[in-house]
């Protein structure tokens, strides 16, 4: 069983989804702390609720991005997590923050990376036309919104789709895919190879995913 703290902003669905993952079973891992730049963030009650430890660190409160990754580092040592999880977390984080969690610290993106990068990647993908779109679960590195792909589901554009009805058929992945790469890192499955993830599981489950190669298969 993994320790994990997850960092939010706001709504906080995919913490949902991930803490009902954890209690139910699904995945060996505990949610022991989620942290907010937001005191506000709506994902502080859902923890509270789940009677898991918040913790509020106001960037707001902070004259230095430095300052601000070094009070969230703290937080996050003193739930000494293997895991740390960024769900709609809407800060970028520093280098030296990154350093201190390399291969531990995931996050999930809503689109195919390395397409839309960024905000607004709904809005993005219906002004270009595609007709793929989707959410990427990455490993961390410095880069915003760049890194080790662990694993990617995949949705249709369709013509009638606006900003949100795209956005909640991506949400549903997000929160498919987000407890499955979760429980692929607890289980040990996920090795890191020349910048690239490696699965070492025959056949990866799941419909719309398009899963990393697989190492035993
Ligand atoms: C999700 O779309 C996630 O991919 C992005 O921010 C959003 C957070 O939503 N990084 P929620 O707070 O998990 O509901």
């Amino acid at each position: 069983m993994i320790k994990m703290v997850v960092l939010i902003s706001g709504r906080g669905s995919n913490l949902t989804s991930l803490l009902n993952a954890a209690t139910s079973g699904a995945i060996p891992a505990r949610i022991v702390g989620v942290i907010s730049n937001r005191p506000d963030a709506m994902g502080l009650q859902t923890a509270e609720t789940h009677g898991v430890p918040t913790c509020v660190i106001d960037h707001r409160g902070f004259a230095e991005r430095e300052q601000f990754d070094v009070a969230v580092a703290a937080a996050i040592d003193g739930f000494t997590p293997d895991l740390v999880v960024l769900a709609g977390f809407m800060r970028i984080l520093g280098q030296a923050f990154v350093r201190r969690y390399e291969n531990r610290l995931i996050n999930i993106h809503p689109s195919l990376l390395p397409a839309f990068p960024g905000l607004h990647t709904h809005r993005r993908a219906l002004a270009e036309g595609v007709r793929i779109h989707g959410c990427t679960v990455h490993f961390v590195t410095p880069d915003l919104d760049h890194g080790p792909v662990i694993v990617q589901a995949a949705v249709p554009v369709l013509d009638d789709d606006d900003e949100a009805t795209l956005a909640a058929r991506v949400l549903v992945q997000e929160h498919q895919v987000y407890p499955l790469a979760v429980r692929w890192f607890a289980e040990g499955r996920l090795h890191l190879r020349n910048g690239r993830v490696w699965l070492d599981m025959p056949q990866a489950d799941g419909m719309a995913l398009i899963a990393p190669q697989s190492v035993a298969g």
